[in-house]
C-alpha cells in the first residue's frame, strides 16, 4: 500500500546491482511512494548488472558514478539536477566493498592496500557525497541523507573483519557532517543498521548463512528483510521524520538489544 510519502521529491539512489540489493528495493519502494530519482552504480557494476530493467521500470535515469572520485560525483549531482528539473531531497548511500572480505583474509593479517580501498569505497564516499552536494548546493533545507551500516560497527563479529571498523566510520562521518549540514542547510544525515540481508556483498561474507540463521533466531520479530529497510528508508526520507538526524537507527527485529533467546537457549538444550 503506497501512501505518497515522497511525492514530488528528488532523490539520488546509490547501489542497485541487482534485485537482491537492498538500493533495489528502496528504488522500488520510493517509486511507489511517489518520488523521482537518478539510480547511479560504478561504472564497472553497471556492465554486469541488471540496473536498466530498474530504471525503465522506475521511470528514472542512469547516470554512472565511482564513489571514490569527486569529479564524477560533481558530475552526478550537476546532472541529477537538470535531470530531475531541482535540488534534491534525498539520497541513499548503499555502498560497501572489502577486498579483504572477498579474499577471506583475516583480521588481524589485513592487507592494508585492500584495507585503504575499503576504507576509500565504503566510508570515505559518503564524506565525498556530502561534501560534493553541499559545494555544490544541490540538496534542499530539509532534505535527507540515509546510509546503510551493520552492527559490527558497535560489536565484535570476527567474519565482518575490516568492514567493521570501517562501518564505524561511516557512522562517524554521518554524525560530524550531519552537524555542520544541519546547522547550515537544515540537510539530515542518518545511518540505517541493517540485519543480515542475502545480498551480494551480504553473502560475500563467510559463514553468512549460518549467521543469518543465527540472527534470525536471536531477534524477536524475525531479521529485517531487504523490503522492510525499503519501507524504513522511505520514511527517513519523508517529512514525517524531519527532526531526526545524525543517528544511528537499528532495523533488525529487535536484534541487538536482545541477549539471548529461547529459540537459541533450545538448541543448546539449556530451556
Ligand atoms: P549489494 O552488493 O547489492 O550492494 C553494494 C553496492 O555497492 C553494489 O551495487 C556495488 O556496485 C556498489 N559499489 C561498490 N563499489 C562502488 C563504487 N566504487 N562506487 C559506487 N558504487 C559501488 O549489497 P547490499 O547488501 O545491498 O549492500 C548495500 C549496503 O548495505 C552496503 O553498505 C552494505 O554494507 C549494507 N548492509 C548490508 C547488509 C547485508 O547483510 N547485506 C547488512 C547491513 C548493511
Amino acid at each position: 500500500m503506497a501512501y505518497n510519502l515522497l511525492k514530488g521529491k528528488r532523490g539520488i539512489i546509490t547501489g542497485a546491482l541487482d534485485a537482491n540489493s537492498i538500493a533495489w528495493k528502496v528504488a522500488e519502494k520510493a517509486h511507489e511512494e511517489g518520488a523521482t530519482f537518478v539510480l547511479t552504480n560504478a561504472p564497472i557494476a553497471m556492465r554486469m548488472g541488471e540496473i536498466k530493467g530498474l530504471a525503465e521500470k522506475t521511470g528514472s535515469q542512469i547516470i554512472p558514478a565511482d564513489a571514490t572520485s569527486v569529479e564524477e560525483l560533481t558530475t552526478l549531482f550537476t546532472q541529477s539536477q537538470e535531470v530531475l528539473g531541482g535540488k534534491i531531497d534525498f539520497v541513499l548511500h548503499s555502498i560497501g566493498m572489502s577486498v579483504n572480505i572477498r579474499k577471506k583474509i583475516p583480521y588481524t593479517d589485513l592487507n592494508y592496500d585492500y584495507y585503504q580501498k575499503g576504507i576509500d569505497v565504503s566510508a570515505l564516499s559518503l564524506h565525498k557525497i556530502l561534501a560534493v552536494a553541499k559545494k555544490l548546493d544541490a540538496i534542499n533545507e530539509w532534505g535527507s541523507v540515509v546510509a546503510l551500516t551493520y552492527m559490527a560497527a558497535q560489536r565484535t563479529y570476527p567474519f565482518y573483519t575490516d568492514m567493521a571498523d570501517i562501518k564505524a566510520m561511516l557512522e562517524s562521518i554521518a554524525r560530524s557532517f550531519g552537524y555542520h549540514y544541519g546547522v547550515e542547510k537544515k540537510v539530515r544525515i542518518n545511518t540505517v543498521s541493517q540485519s543480515p540481508t542475502k545480498t551480494t556483498a551480504g553473502t560475500g561474507i563467510k559463514g553468512f548463512g549460518d549467521f543469518f540463521d543465527y540472527a534470525n533466531a536471536i531477534a524477536p520479530l524475525g531479521n529485517a528483510t531487504a523490503e522492510d529497510c525499503a519501507n524504513y528508508c522511505v520514511t527517513l526520507f519523508s517529512d514525517l521524520t524531519r527532526m531526526v538526524t545524525m543517528q544511528n537507527l537499528f532495523h533488525d527485529g529487535g536484534y541487538s538489544t536482545t541477549g539471548v533467546s529461547d529459540v537459541v537457549l533450545g538448541k543448546l538444550g539449556l530451556e
